[in-house]
């Protein structure tokens, strides 16, 4: 499977973890490696990982980094959706987003509400700034593999049509 645009070029992935306990060393970050194996096997090009405390400015700063350098066209960022005092990726999310992507987090939901009823407490948001669609997936390795593979294969048609491929 190739996830291209018209140009034949792949398109350009950035991871961002958002893990307290992961940026201090204290557990592996099992998720950040699991969506670069995913992505990669769907045919994106991942050219950027970062592992970041739970702090909304941090996220917020490096999600503009990625859109507003045209660095890459998907974002894609694992951990602090849930309900925990820290938990801000959404807020990051919101916080820079021109433009809200509801269907993605309703079908992650919907797909995964089949797994586990817990899928309701994830408060992921999807969203656009730029030419750059921003995904939030859960932490764990298993909500990442059960998230992604379910919404991966339908990405580049969304990417064609943002990026004007
Ligand atoms: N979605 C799937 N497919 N599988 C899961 O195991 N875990 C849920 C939910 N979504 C889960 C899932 C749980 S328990 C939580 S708290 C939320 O995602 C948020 O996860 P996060 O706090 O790791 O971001």
């Amino acid at each position: 499977m190739s996830s291209s645009g018209p140009s034949g070029h792949p398109y350009r992935v950035g991871i961002i973890v958002s893990s307290d306990r992961g940026y201090r060393k204290e557990a592996e970050d099992l998720s950040g490696p699991l969506i670069r194996e995913i992505a990669e096997a769907a045919g994106f090009q991942v050219l950027s990982y970062t592992l970041l405390p739970d702090e909304q400015p941090l996220l917020e700063t490096e999600l503009k980094r990625l859109c507003d350098g045209n660095m890459v066209d998907l974002i894609l960022s694992s951990g602090g959706t849930g309900f925990s005092p820290r938990d801000r990726m959404p807020e990051a999310t919101a916080a820079v987003a021109e433009r809200l992507v509801p269907g993605i987090p309703e079908a992650m939901r919907a797909q995964s509400l089949g797994i586990t009823k817990r899928a309701m407490l994830s408060r992921s948001l999807a969203a656009i700034r730029g030419a750059t669609l921003i995904i939030n997936l859960p932490g764990s390795p298993k909500a990442v593999r059960e998230n992604l593979e379910f919404i991966i294969g339908e990405l580049a048609h969304g990417l064609d049509m943002l990026t004007g491929r």
